[in-house]
């Protein structure tokens, strides 16, 4: 139950909202219909629930809110103010995909994720393998994503699940020296599938999406592989499968190896996963810096949704900065072979 609100547009502070953690590393869901992020936006301690909002999100990588009455504006209106609240640069703002014109159905700053129409390039993903599809956001981007935020409106009688992987648990689980290691390295994330299939399809790269770094073709970025979270200040894993080509320092052999490597640990690892399974107008809300995900294509009929995905901060690694386990005091997960 959520607490009684105490004037007419008043929503209860967030602790209040009745939620459970549903993994012990990643992922927390709103249980009542009650909460309804529409109603953030005009209560009078609306600053104080985005505050507490993107924290949560940032620290849980992921939040679940159940059957949301919201609009597309007002989902916008939310990435707004997430970034207001978690000190997004002011050059930063919602992101255009490089696939969707302005001119589209819902505008440029949303994105249609449908099985029917859409960006309609899953068959780019197409694999024998289903955790073939493990990624982040837009991580080809100078400046990537800090949030982003799904609410899926169609949806198929089962099957369409949704699972996300925690960054901050993925590096805690590997070795202090092999951390150390990985620590000095850089990646190139590239989408030049993205301009490809622009190509064949005869449609024009957006050309600047949420950024004045991220503009023109050049879908190439170079990020850290270990980067430091602004918000938790807590280190994470910054690699993902889809996006991530090469290791700058090493060699392609070492490369290719250290690369398949960790995007395993990611995709192996059930241990900092969590399993969504959607109903009609769920929003799921999640943080591109600390997180992976992936779809699960294991449906006949049509599943629909609406994307908004925030502009973040150019990443950086801070080598005072700790991982979450560290910082929050909990004993380590690594055990010195004997
Ligand atoms: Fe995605």
């Amino acid at each position: 139950m959520v607490a009684p609100p105490t004037s007419p547009n008043e929503v209860a502070p967030l602790a209040a909202h009745e939620q459970r953690d549903e993994t012990p590393v990643i992922g927390t869901r709103f249980l009542s219909k009650d909460t309804q992020l529409a109603h953030f936006l005009t209560a009078p301690n609306s600053d104080q629930l985005f505050a507490d909002l993107a924290k949560l999100v940032a620290e849980r990588g992921v939040v679940f809110f159940p059957s949301q009455e919201i609009h597309i504006d007002q989902m916008k209106q939310v990435m707004y103010r997430l970034g207001e609240h978690s000190g997004r640069p002011k050059e930063s703002g919602l992101h255009k995909h490089p696939l969707t014109e302005d001119s589209s159905e819902l505008g440029a700053e949303v994105s249609v994720i449908s099985s029917e129409k859409g960006l309609g390039f899953a068959e780019y993903y197409k694999s024998t393998r289903s955790s073939s599809g493990w990624h982040t956001d837009i991580t080809f981007e100078k400046v990537p994503s800090d949030y982003s935020m799904l609410k899926i409106h169609t949806l198929p009688g089962v099957g369409g699940d949704t699972l996300w992987a925690s960054g901050y648990d993925a590096y805690d689980r590997l070795s202090p020296a092999f951390q150390k290691f990985l620590e000095g390295l850089t990646a190139v994330h590239n989408a030049d599938f993205f301009n490809q299939y622009a190509k064949k399809i005869g449609i024009p790269i957006q050309q600047l999406r949420g950024n004045p770094a991220n503009a023109g073709e050049d879908l190439t970025a170079v990020h850290p592989v270990i980067r430091t979270h602004p918000v938790t200040g807590f280190k994470t894993l910054f690699v993902n499968r889809s996006f991530t080509k090469s290791i700058v320092e090493l060699s392609k052999d070492e490369s290719d190896t250290l690369l398949e490597y960790l995007f395993r640990h990611i995709a192996e690892n059930h241990i900092l996963q969590v399993r969504y399974r959607w109903e009609k107008n769920d929003i799921a809300l999640w943080d591109n810096r600390s997180t992976f995900h992936t779809a699960t294509f294991d449906y006949e009929s049509t599943r629909i949704g609406d994307r908004v995905v925030g502009i973040g901060e150019k990443p950086y690694f801070d080598a005072a900065s700790k991982g979450r386990r560290e910082a929050l005091g909990l004993p380590s997960v690594h055990r010195v072979r004997a």
